[in-house]
């Protein structure tokens, strides 16, 4: 988390730093903060709140220069205040840094400078940077001696960091390193640009080298020298990132992004079902099919919501291809001893392609020799380069930071995936084309599953005020149940509980009562009547219960308080129109409940530390 951008050109920085950190703040809003190397040396603007305020209080100052570096923060060590918001000097202001990552033995480097008689002005990790930077760099006289006097600098820190730092002694200087964090450099024909992402340089330039871990360079106007210049360090083309499309006729990004959800599905599927062909084609797996025939398991590894796409795809495979899945938090198989045999396929799943975790754990699993692939929203990103190989979602950025379009796009890819298995291990082509042709009716019923909208907000705000909800569902509903609790928690701050719909017996029907609702997921399945059942359990406890069923479905409209309905799909496809209703009804719980749906407290889009 955190975002972090740096220019050094012909033009004035701080616009360009303002504009790069407003398309970062995904990463991170709790703070921002800008430095820039003027005539009497490093000024250094900061403070708590958005991009925006900052903008503003910026506008009567004099703050100019054409070489600057500017962070936009996710708390991690100390508080929002304006002391900890980033960047970070040194007692004099000969250096100023700002950092996204975590140093995990900043507190004994902090000891030692204290000794030394160092006094720090903040609580975080970052200012020991500043600190030993500054000290690092008192005896070198070029930037190539900089660049050397980094690298034995950072060699003393444990724990990940991308970091921008600008010395006094070198007016027209950024110095960049990286280990764990993102970092990329954007070459623009007026200068150049070091971001934490492709989207805060993509108004300027479509030309990027990727900062690779263990990297330390030094740029200006002229150009930029990396020490370890025996790397390739290749310019890469990146996809124009349409970051300023706006909401258009939306209120929010999330609502804007709800909406995207069957051009974005259709968008996933693009390329990859060939007309009259019965197998979907997914060259970017980087398998051959002989391989796929000797995978015995798969492994899907993620977080968050892109965790819960994984768990239904767990059903699916298992179901439709008869092959046996597992899915881990990446934060747990990382550091798990768990055995992976050779014929694993391990399956790393994220929007960003830059959570910390499951970077990490494709890290482990690849440096274990196994068969690692990706699904990935974002080009380019770390997850995405550093997998075997993978699919990207194509569904665009997502811009709210509660998950919605990636979700359905993930389902859809991991569909194909699914299909593809069944069809490598005998499912007859027949079938292989009904999975396929139902697959692209998809966008068309979750288009048809926005249109409750209406319905949805007035129950969103007849239950505004309650403490907890409880998320029901079995078979591929019972992901969407955790999804469901999952946004209603991000954005309401409504305390919600996701569960197997008959698993909740098991404790959580303790907390139901008049004043608890449940949303009951239960279309017309094998499991209806079984679903049913435990919606009568929870009926004669006095709790309320918000049905998710079929159109046309009369008889649970006798039995629930109230009914969202969905279009009438098979079975396997219910979790793309299921999940519409939740998303929405967050959505709207969160609006009436006056909270910042697009930002979150304490949330960041991309989870960039452990
Ligand atoms: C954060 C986001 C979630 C997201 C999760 C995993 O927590 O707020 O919306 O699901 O990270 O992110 P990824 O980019 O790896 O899918």
């Amino acid at each position: 988390m955190c975002g972090i951008v740096g220019y050094v050109g012909s033009k004035e920085a701080r616009s360009i730093l303002l504009e790069g950190l407003q398309t970062l703040e995904y990463r991170g809003y709790d703070s921002a903060g800008v430095a820039v190397i003027q005539a009497g040396g490093i000024e250094v603007k900061k403070r708590a709140g958005r991009v925006a305020d900052l903008a503003k209080e910026l506008e009567g100052s004099t703050l100019s220069g054409t070489c600057g570096i500017s962070h936009t923060r996710w708390a991690t060590h100390g508080g929002v205040t304006n002391a900890n918001a980033h960047p970070h000097t040194d007692e004099a202001r000969e250096v100023a840094v700002v950092h996204n990552g975590v140093i995990e033995n900043h507190a004994a480097l902090r000891t030692t400078l204290e000794k030394e008689g160092v006094e720090f002005a903040s609580e975080t990790d970052t200012e020991v940077i500043a600190m030993l930077a500054a000290r690092a760099l008192r005896k070198v006289r070029t930037a190539k001696e900089a660049t050397v006097a980094i690298s034995k600098m950072v060699s003393k820190l444990t724990g990940t960091y991308g970091l921008l730092i600008l010395s006094k002694k070198f007016p027209d200087t950024i110095f960049a390193a990286r280990l764990g964090s993102p970092l990329l450099l954007g070459i623009a024909k007026h200068g150049y640009l070091v971001a934490s992402d492709a989207t805060a340089v993509s108004a300027h330039t479509d030309q990027v080298i990727y900062i690779e871990d263990g990297d330390v360079l030094a740029v200006n106007p002229k150009g930029y020298q990396f020490l370890k210049t025996e790397r390739n360090h290749s310019v890469e083309q990146i996809e124009k990132v349409e970051m300023s499309e706006g909401l258009g006729k939306f209120t929010h990004y999330m609502q804007k992004e709800m909406y995207e959800q069957p051009a974005s599905i259709t968008s996933a599927l693009r390329g990859h079902i060939l007309k009259n062909e019965a197998i979907p084609r997914l060259s970017g797996m980087n398998i051959t099919d002989e391989q796929a025939g000797q995978i015995d398991r798969i492994i899907f590894t993620a977080c968050g919501t892109s965790y819960h796409a994984a768990l239904v795809a767990e059903y699916w495979l298992e179901e439709i291809a008869g092959l046996p899945v597992e899915v881990e938090y990446a934060s747990e198989l990382r550091y798990r001893k768990s055995p992976v045999g050779d014929n694993t396929l391990v399956v790393a799943i994220s929007q960003s392609g830059e959570t910390a975790d499951t970077l990490a754990a494709l890290r482990e699993l690849k440096r274990q020799g196994k068969l690692v692939r990706a699904l990935v929203n974002v080009v380019g990103s770390s997850i995405a380069r550093e997998a075997g190989g993978g699919l990207y979602l194509h569904a665009g950025p997502e811009i709210g930071v509660a998950s919605t379009k990636a979700f359905t796009s993930q389902l859809a890819v991991l569909f194909l995936l699914t299909t593809y298995f069944a069809r490598i291990r005998g499912v007859s082509k027949a079938k292989g084309k009904e999975l396929l042709k139902e697959l692209q009716n998809i966008p068309v019923h979750v288009k048809k599953a926005l249109t409750y909208e209406h319905e949805i907000e007035t129950i969103a705000e007849r239950y505004q005020d309650v403490h907890t909800m409880l998320y029901l569902g079995r078979g591929t509903n019972y992901p969407v149940a955790l999804e469901g609790a999952l946004k209603l928690k991000e954005v309401s701050y409504i305390h919600a509980e996701g569960y197997p719909a008959a698993e909740m017996k098991h404790g959580p029907i303790a907390l139901v009562d008049k004043e608890t609702p449940s949303v009951i997921i239960n279309p017309r399945s094998a499991l209806y009547d079984k679903v049913m059942s435990n919606l009568e359990e929870i009926k004669a406890r006095n709790g309320p219960v918000i049905a998710i069923a079929t159109e046309g479905d009369r008889a649970i409209a006798k039995k629930a308080d109230q009914v969202i309905y969905v279009p009438d799909v098979p079975d396997i496809f219910q979790p793309f129109v299921t999940v519409i209703p939740l998303q929405l009804l967050s959505y709207h719980a969160a609006l009436a409940r006056g909270c910042d749906v697009d930002k979150p407290r304490n949330l960041a889009k991309s989870v960039t530390v452990e």
